[in-house]
């Protein structure tokens, strides 16, 4: 499996003085284009954290991160941002949609920041919807929307601009289980469509479905499962 990203030494520390909290105590980990890996862990122990410095939305106190085999540690905000717009396709719990905008606007909306232009926009939204079966819901607004259809836009969304990894915390956390295992079925064909996938869970039964499940405890890797590929 060729790289795509590569941490060696990663720590994060929030804050200063007595408020300091050292999140990530000397992260190392490699994943692989193609790779579906589950992040687990108890509560506070840096998931997010790792995800925010995976997904370029934070950068880490120290230690190296290549992404495709480019040095990212020290980027800039405004470099991150770049990068992230271009490989970087996320699915919050909350499902973060534009509440005033139609579905499409909102899976539009990664495009427009790229300077794609409009009708090339539309075909590539309209596409992402069609591939998570919203395309008929294309003009309908969030609020119109069941927990997880809006799951799915924010999918689409993620996946429009074709993004090198997709990353997802708790993506099911908000969903019920029907609705849940819709998600992960969508994410399975992905995964088979050669998409790298990282998610965050809680669920046993959902990292089970990842080749690769990594334990956090108190901002260290404790262990790492792998199973045969599905
Ligand atoms: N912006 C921040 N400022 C200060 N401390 C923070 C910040 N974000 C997270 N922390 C702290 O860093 C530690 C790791 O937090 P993180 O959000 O990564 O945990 P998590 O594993 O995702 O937990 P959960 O399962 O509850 O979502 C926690 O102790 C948390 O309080
Ligand atoms: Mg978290």
């Amino acid at each position: 499996m060729m790289p795509l990203m590569q941490l060696a030494g990663i720590t994060k520390v929030y804050g200063e003085g007595e408020l300091q909290v050292q999140a990530l105590k000397g992260v190392d980990l490699e994943i692989g284009i193609g790779d579906y890996v589950a992040v687990m862990g108890p509560s506070g122990s840096g998931k997010s954290t790792l995800m925010h410095i995976l997904g370029l939305l934070d950068s880490p106190s120290s230690g190296s991160y290549r992404l495709d085999g480019e040095e990212v540690a020290g980027f800039s905000r405004r470099k991150l941002a770049h990068l992230r717009n271009r490989k970087i396709g996320f699915i919050f719990q909350n499902f973060n949609l534009l509440p005033r905008a139609s579905l499409l606007r909102n899976v539009e909306l990664p495009l427009l920041y790229g300077g794609v232009g409009r009708r090339e926009r539309q075909d590539l939204a309209m596409a992402a919807l069609a591939k998570v079966g919203l395309a008929d819901r294309a003009r309908h607004r969030p609020n119109e929307l069941s927990g997880g259809q809006r799951q799915r836009g924010a999918i689409a969304r993620a996946l429009v601009g074709r993004p090198s990894v997709i990353m997802a915390d708790e993506p099911t956390g908000n969903l019920d289980q029907q609705t849940g295992s819709e998600i992960l079925e969508l994410f399975d064909e992905l995964r088979a469509g050669g998409q790298t996938l990282i998610m965050v869970t809680h669920d046993p039964s959902i990292a089970a479905r990842a080749r690769r499940t990594i334990r956090i405890v108190d901002g260290r890797i404790l262990s790492e499962e792998k199973r045969a590929a599905a």
